[in-house]
């Protein structure tokens, strides 16, 4: 199916660099997807994954933004969320993307979950510069 361009509507931006900014990043998101008219599986598939990405660069990568947009294309609305740290870079993202891998004490279900809560996810980082995560999901698919 052909979905045409997406337009970006609305766009926010948020600091990720305390327990306080990761719990204002959750209800921002949630705001976010209820503005979109995502259901309320959809609204916390997004949350969840946020969650997991915005701790990741607290944690991992010593703080960083979270933006999120509000997108519009011919069919569908949709969410895309970009996660930015200038931390240490992850130098090996196959690792990282194993389920139970993890280089610190968590769960190591961060990474793989987001992926798998969200319809696209793409990570670029670089070592010592930092990581940008994008995900994005749409109400119509
Ligand atoms: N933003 C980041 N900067 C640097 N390394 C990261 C970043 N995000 C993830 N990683 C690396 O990828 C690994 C896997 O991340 P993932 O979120 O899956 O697990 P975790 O954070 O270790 O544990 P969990 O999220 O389950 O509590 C991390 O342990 C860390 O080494
Ligand atoms: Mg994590």
């Amino acid at each position: 199916m052909h979905h045409g361009p997406a337009q970006v509507a609305v766009r926010r931006e948020y600091e990720v660099r305390s327990e306080d900014d990761l719990l204002t990043v959750r209800h921002a998101v949630r705001a976010a997807t209820v503005e979109c008219g995502f259901g309320l599986v959809d609204q916390t598939r997004v949350v969840t994954a946020a969650s997991e990405l915005a701790r990741n660069a607290y944690i991992h990568g010593g703080g960083g933004t979270l933006s999120v947009e509000l997108l519009k294309r011919r069919g569908a609305d949709g969410i895309r969320l970009v996660i930015q740290d200038e931390g240490p870079g992850i130098p090996d993202m196959g690792a990282a993307m194993t389920d139970g891998w993890t280089s610190g004490s968590g769960l190591g279900h961060g990474l793989g979950g987001a992926r798998r809560l969200m319809d696209e996810f793409h990570v670029d980082t670089r070592p010592g510069i930092g990581t940008t995560v994008t995900v994005a999901r749409w109400t119509v698919r």
